[in-house]
Order: C-alpha cells, then structure tokens, then sequence
C-alpha cells in the first residue's frame, strides 16, 4: 500500500498499525503481527505502507491523522524519523536510531529500539548457556543494524567487542558514537588476527545475502568453542553459518532478531507478549525461504 492510499482512505478502521519504508512491499512485519493480532483476540490491522524519504513528514501525520497507534520503521528512516518524534526511549537514544514508533491519542510520537533487543533475545534462545560477561565478540559490518547490536552487547556487559568494517572510517565513527572504551575498530585485513580470543563472532554485514556477494571467511583460528551469529536469514543458514556448524561451532540464525523485535514492538503497543509456537517459526522460516522474497530486516 502507498502513502496516497492511505490518504485518500474514507472508511479506515482505526486504530491500526503499520510499517513504512521504502521498499517495504516484501516486509515479513505484516504477517508476524496480524498472526498475533489473531492469536491475542486484537482486532486491528497491520500493514506495509511504501513512504519515500520525501514524504516522511506528511506520510506520518497522514498515518497518525487517520488513527494509526503505532508502526514499525525501516530502510531508509530509522534515523530520519528521529526528528518527528516527540519523545524517544533510552535505546533509541542511544542507538541514534528508530524502529518501532507508539502514536499516543493526541498524535505525538514516541520513537523505540527493538533492534538491540531482538538480537540478544534471539541468542539467548538459540544458545541458552551462552554467557556474556568476560566474552570478546567481533562484528563484522558497521552499517546500521551494528549500531544496535553493539549496544545489545554492552547492556548484557560483554567485556569487549571489535569491530572490522571494509570501510574503516565507518567503524571507527561508530565507536566515536558509542564512546565505550570496551568497543574498538580493527582494520578488515587484520579480522582474522584476533580470532583466537573471540567468542562470538557477527556478521551484519550484506555479504552472503541471496542477491549479495559471498562472504569468504576463514574460521580457521576462531576460539574453540565460540559461537558464530549471522543476521542474515535470507537464506537461514549462510553459508558462514554452515561451515562453523561443520566446525562444531554453535551457531545462531538471523530470522529470530526479525521475530523478537517484533515481539517487543507488539508488547510496546497491545501491552501483551505473544506466544511463538514452534509451528509459528516454521511458517516463517518457510515464508522467509521462498513464498516471500525479502532483503529487508523490518
Ligand atoms: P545494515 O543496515 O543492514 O547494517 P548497511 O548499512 O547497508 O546495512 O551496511 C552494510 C554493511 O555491509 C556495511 O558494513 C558494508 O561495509 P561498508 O561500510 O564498507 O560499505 C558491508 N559490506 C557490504 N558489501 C561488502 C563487501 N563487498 N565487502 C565487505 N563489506 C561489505
């Protein structure tokens, strides 16, 4: 659906909730949250809603004007929705970024960070032991879903987390950002000379998304024992992820930081935590596999 859609909607029922962006057509939210919406006996509705950049201002007074309570956001205004919002949650704040927005009854906005959540919930349920305190992680990428992993990580305490990025500057504006002595840039070439005292290694990068280039990673001298997370859940199991579970490492798959963020942006607006089933998690996974064709995280 687009912005003009929703404009020119006479009979809307309110209230309802979507997720803009910009593409947003492929976005797995709507039949995460409506399931649920289904499950917790909520009658509303939740759907995509194509906004381009130019239209954020007025794509979001139309949507809070027609009785919209609340929407999920993604590619390209996590940060641009900033600005629009009348309060923002300490996550959001300290992330610098957005993606999930509450419209109380007199329209103002209130922007939060899921994002952080989803990923460290999605790790403790894949690997129930995994223990953050004294653990050295390194995230490769530095765009934006690293920003909100690496806020993730400094709330459970890890003691330290690197950081290599193709482009260097970028890593290092990053850590400028966050301003936590525990977080430090390395150069990509030099990724693999701290493996062996790394236990959790992140791809959020593109790389070895369908569509994308492969990402060539070496496990050879990662810390035995570590568990190796990528985000990526197009297709589930990357590549990287294959190759460390032939390693014997532990594992953990992208589509869970898509459901837990989810989760919390659903408890954030109907004050309820849904259920998810194992058969929930299959429909997804199989939705995410092939009956809808997504690069987007939201
Ligand atoms: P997201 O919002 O999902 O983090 P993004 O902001 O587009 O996505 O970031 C993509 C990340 O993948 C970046 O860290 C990017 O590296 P650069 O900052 O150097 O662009 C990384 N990436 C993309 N293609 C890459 C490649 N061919 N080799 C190495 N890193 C790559």
């Amino acid at each position: 659906m687009a912005l003009a859609d929703i404009k020119s909607l006479q009979n809307f029922d309110a209230p309802f909730y979507a997720v803009i962006g910009h593409p947003v057509a492929h976005s797995l939210s709507p039949f995460i949250h409506e399931s649920w919406m289904t499950s917790c006996n909520i009658k509303s509705r939740y759907s995509a809603i194509d906004i381009l950049p130019a239209d954020l201002k007025s794509g979001v007074r139309a949507l809070a004007d027609k009785g919209c309570r609340g929407f999920n956001v993604t590619v390209p205004h996590k940060e641009t929705i900033i600005p629009l919002c009348g309060k923002l949650d300490e996550s959001a704040r300290k992330i610098g970024a957005v993606n999930t927005v509450s419209i109380d009854e007199n329209g103002t906005l209130t922007g939060f960070n899921t994002d952080a959540f989803g990923f460290i919930r999605n790790l403790q349920v894949q690997h129930k032991d995994f223990q953050f305190a004294d653990k050295t992680a390194l995230i490769l990428g530095a765009g934006g879903a690293t920003k909100a992993i690496v806020h993730g990580l400094l709330q459970q305490n890890i003691r330290a987390i690197y950081l290599a990025n193709r482009t260097k500057s970028k890593a290092e504006k990053l850590v400028a950002e966050v301003g936590e002595a525990a977080v430090s840039p390395i150069d990509w070439e030099r990724r693999y000379d701290v493996l062996a005292d790394i236990d959790l290694l992140v791809n959020a990068t593109t790389l070895g998304m369908e569509g994308q280039p492969p990402l060539c990673f070496d496990l050879g001298r990662l810390k035995k024992g570590a568990t190796v997370y990528d985000i990526i859940y197009k297709p589930l199991m990357t590549d990287l992820l294959q190759n460390a579970k032939d390693k014997g490492f532990h594992v953990v798959t992208g589509l869970g930081m898509l459901l837990y963020q989810a989760q919390k942006a659903f408890e954030i607006w109907h004050g309820v935590r849904p259920d998810i089933s194992d058969e929930f998690m299959l429909e997804l996974e199989n939705m995410a596999q092939g009956h809808k064709k997504t690069g987007d995280k939201a």
